[in-house]
């Protein structure tokens, strides 16, 4: 289907009922992302009887423009056209959108076939564990060769293996920890840790933090990082940054624990809808 009419869902639905009604085959719908809302169209496969969707084809990109010709590259005689986003960079986009799809109850059970940016057996378990039935490979055959699928396989069976798992087993397992923001718990709080031992005196922390964040990393003398607890709002910020691993950790606060940033203890499980600050809070139900 052409992009326009691939991202309107009537044309889905008509198109995937044709199909189905002429051919013997499984008819796999294979979604665009380059549309704001992705179950739609997969809502609309499932009404037409498709046996499942496939996600995500490319992005629609403009990668590079050639600051000589002015014009985006690849450059075809003076002109350039949008390209197909693909590979590892597309991953959290497809991931979201299978679990989208996944956790949303017009389409459920409908199977899905998880695609972007498939470059690993991890990969290939976190679309599972999102609720994808199996994986499509594209630019990492490009990349390496099809001998890539091997080692998904291999490091697929020693996952499965170690954690005692079957594949049906792993299938959806995340789905039901996927949430919306408003749901997650405003009461979870955690500090920010740093390891002295660890540290390498780099200073990334102390400038992210103190630029960008909430000023909550203190450099003392001999390049000594230091968070401050009564400023840490627990952005992950530092963490993210820090170039050396476990180096920065987060510590959950205990139960009743005292945030000194807050002056208040950690309370149990409440979220934004029921929050004071919310003008739409609405008593817990
Ligand atoms: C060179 C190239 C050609 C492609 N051609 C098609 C195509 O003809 N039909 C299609 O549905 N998807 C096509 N795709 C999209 C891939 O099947 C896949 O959905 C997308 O690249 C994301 O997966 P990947 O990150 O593993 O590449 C193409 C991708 C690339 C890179
Ligand atoms: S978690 Fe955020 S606020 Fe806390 S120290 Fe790190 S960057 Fe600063
Ligand atoms: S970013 Fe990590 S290694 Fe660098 S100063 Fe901060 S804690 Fe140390």
């Amino acid at each position: 289907m052409g992009s326009a009419v691939g991202q309107v869902p009537e044309y889905i639905e008509m198109v995937t009922r044709w199909v189905k009604q002429y051919s013997r085959m499984p008819c796999i719908v294979k979604l665009t992302p380059n549309i704001a809302d992705i179950r739609k169209p997969a809502e609309a496969a499932k009404r037409g009887g498709a046996d499942a969707v496939s996600l995500i084809n490319t992005i629609n990109s403009i990668t590079s423009v050639d600051l000589d010709l002015f014009a985006p590259e690849p450059t075809i005689d003076g002109k350039g056209a949008h390209g197909g986003y693909c590979g590892p960079a597309v991953k959290p986009i497809a991931l979201n959108m299978v679990a989208e799809i996944a956790r949303n109850s017009e389409t459920h059970g409908l199977p899905i076939s998880g695609i972007g940016g498939v470059t690993t057996w991890r990969d290939a378990a976190e679309f599972m564990a999102l609720g994808a039935g199996n994986v499509q490979v594209c630019t990492a055959a490009m990349t390496y060769g099809f001998k890539v699928v091997q080692e998904m396989i291999s490091g697929l069976r020693d996952y499965l293996d170690s954690h005692e798992m079957a594949l049906s087993d792993l299938v959806g397992r995340a789905v039901p920890n996927v949430t919306d923001w408003q749901y997650l718990n405003l009461n979870y709080v955690t500090k920010a840790v740093i390891d002295q031992k660890a540290c390498i005196k780099c200073g990334r922390c102390y400038a992210a933090c103190e630029d960008t964040s909430h000023q909550a990393i203190a450099m003392k003398p001999g390049r000594v990082f230091e968070v401050i607890e009564e400023e840490c709002v627990a952005c992950n910020l530092c963490l993210d940054v820090c170039p050396v691993e476990d180096c920065i950790t987060m510590r959950e606060l205990a139960p009743g624990e005292l945030d000194r940033r807050t002056g208040i203890k950690r309370g149990d499980y409440a979220n934004w809808t029921t929050h004071p600050n919310n003008p739409m809070a609405k008593a817990a139900e």
